[in-house]
């Protein structure tokens, strides 16, 4: 029977894609694989052809009827048929080395995974040994994809450098920045590449065990990766000398960060530690740890693979290498994006993304989740890079990019910035847990029209002090979002000052 590839991905899932399954199970060896990533054309499917595949989308269960008559099953003429998968104009900009087998591969079949170049990094790894492994990771200049952009080669160092006997490597799933999803997709659609990063990390630094800590919202990502767990041990890639256990938390945003999630791990609530110690030197359970995103450790096989300068010789400035980009919000062609470093935000928004979904013309977009700041079309020349955008006041943290058309009220976001602090902060520190609920009700003021510009400048000084006097980066970066929006979009403030007594 002729194959037929259906994304399991949660995106397609939530836009049928297990009916269409169902429909063509009768008619077709259905494999389902992951996500490519043009969330606007989900359910995408493909059928083998000779010639090779042949996509369509997107498709709903009671198209399938009508997509057989037409000649599916050979690849033939529909109006929904989009050709070579590798074709469309949406990948063939991209350069795919993290996501390269992402919705092309059957993400349990550990054989796929071999024939499209999976395990040689591991087996790269343990030919040249932990140093020259770590010396690779940091000649490759990867930098932690969960954020603050820490070089992953010196992270490791630091860890295999401190004497124990018992260290770990902890993968952050936690993935609570808003308008991403890489994780996830990674997760649900090429689990073996981060059971690879996840060994090949192990060896590097001398961990016998290995967690990954996924949010209780992720549960297809959570039953494709217990699944890969279990191939990955029964085929002997994870065993005695390196084994991997799943961790659920409840879907904290604190829990992202890195000494809560240790301290969710150990059991308890999620609260920020002091640091020092680092992980490094004291993390899980007192020992040596290595913290990294799914994405910095899905990146290693590919880097261990194919040699630190092909890695290196991609990106812009100290960003080497590539990056998921997520786009997300109001925008016309959502979707995952890698792509080198470099690429400007309007590249991204306006040629990639297509503009926005709605058609209205775009004033905002916050990059970096919710503590990532709101750029003006007027910085659309920022280059998509750590420094760049922290020159211009905001981060690009995770790689998330959410749209916004002139519908938006930039004073009512800044509000829900300290909302959302308000909500998620630990409560380990005053300027975080107080200056929230105080920044909330200030904003409040200023959208009533009350002592507009005393309450502006009530929020810059809070903004500083929360800045400079938080204990981590939720309290910290609040400030991003809130103090953008006040520079770059001011009048939304001075709104109902403006606005005629009803
Ligand atoms: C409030 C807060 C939330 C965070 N959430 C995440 C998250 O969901 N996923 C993640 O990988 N890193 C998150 N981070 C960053 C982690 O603390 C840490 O830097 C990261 O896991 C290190 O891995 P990396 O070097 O590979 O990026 C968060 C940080 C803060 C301050
Ligand atoms: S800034 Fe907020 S989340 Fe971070 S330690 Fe302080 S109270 Fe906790």
């Amino acid at each position: 029977m002729t194959r037929v590839f259906v994304p399991r991905d949660a995106a397609a899932l939530a836009l049928g894609a297990d009916d269409v399954a169902r429909a063509l199970a009768t008619h077709a060896n259905v494999v389902r694989t992951g996500s490519r990533g043009l969330f606007w054309l989900e359910p995408m499917i493909e059928v083998e052809t000779p010639s090779g595949r042949v996509a369509y989308g997107p498709v709903a269960a009671a198209d399938i009827p009508g997509l057989l008559a037409a000649g599916l099953l050979t690849g033939a003429a529909h109006p929904s048929r989009l050709g070579r998968p590798e074709d469309l104009p949406f990948l063939t900009r991209q350069t795919r080395l993290t996501f390269d087998r992402c919705g092309v591969v059957d993400p349990l079949s550990l054989e796929d995974y071999r024939a499209h170049g999976g395990l040689t990094g591991l087996e790269r790894a343990r030919a040249i040994g932990p140093a020259a492994t770590i010396e690779t990771v940091t000649k490759s200049g990867l930098r932690g994809r969960g954020g603050a952009g820490f070089p992953a080669g010196i992270k490791w160092k630091t860890a295999a450098d401190t004497i124990s006997d018992r260290k770990f490597i902890v993968c952050n799933a936690d993935e609570g920045d808003s308008g991403t999803y890489a994780d996830r997709m990674l997760m649900e659609g090429d689990p073996f590449c981060l059971i690879e990063g996840l060994a090949i990390a192990g060896f590097a630094v001398g961990a016998r065990k290995g967690y990954v800590y996924t949010r209780s919202e992720y549960p297809h990502a959570i039953a494709t990766f217990d699944a890969a767990l279990k191939v990955a041990r029964a085929s002997g890639v994870l065993g005695p000398d390196f084994d991997i256990e799943q961790r659920v938390g409840a879907g904290a945003y604190i829990c992202g960060e890195e000494t809560s999630l240790l301290e969710s791990l150990e059991g308890r609530r999620g609260q920020v530690r002091a640091k020092p110690p680092l992980p490094a030197h004291k993390g899980l359970f007192g020992q040596p740890t290595v913290i990294n995103n799914v994405i910095t450790l899905a990146s290693v096989p590919v880097i261990l693979r194919d040699g630190a300068e092909a890695y290196q010789a991609l990106g812009f400035g100290r960003s080497r290498g590539t990056m998921p980009i997520q786009l997300a919000g109001n925008v016309k062609y959502a979707g995952l994006f890698e792509a080198g470093f470099g690429l400007t935000l309007g590249e991204i928004v306006n040629d990639i993304g297509g503009g926005s979904l709605s058609g209205r013309p775009v004033r905002a977009v916050q990059v970096g989740g919710p503590l990532g700041a709101y750029f003006p079309p007027a910085l659309f020349d920022t280059p998509f890079d750590y420094e760049a955008f922290t020159v211009k006041g905001g981060l690009i943290g995770h790689g998330g990019v959410v749209v916004f058309d002139d519908t938006v009220d930039l004073a009512h976001q800044a509000r829900f910035a300290m909302e959302f602090c308000a909500a998620e902060s630990c409560g380990k520190c005053t300027p975080c847990r107080i200056g929230s609920v105080r920044g909330m009700e200030t904003m409040d003021k200023i959208l009533s029209g009350i002592a507009v510009d005393k309450n502006i400048e009530l929020i810059r000084d809070l903004c500083h002090t929360m800045r400079f006097g938080s204990l981590c980066a939720l309290g910290g970066f609040i400030p991003f979002p809130v103090m953008s929006a006040l520079e770059h979009f001011s009048e939304d403030f001075h709104r109902a000052r403006l606005a005629p007594a009803a």
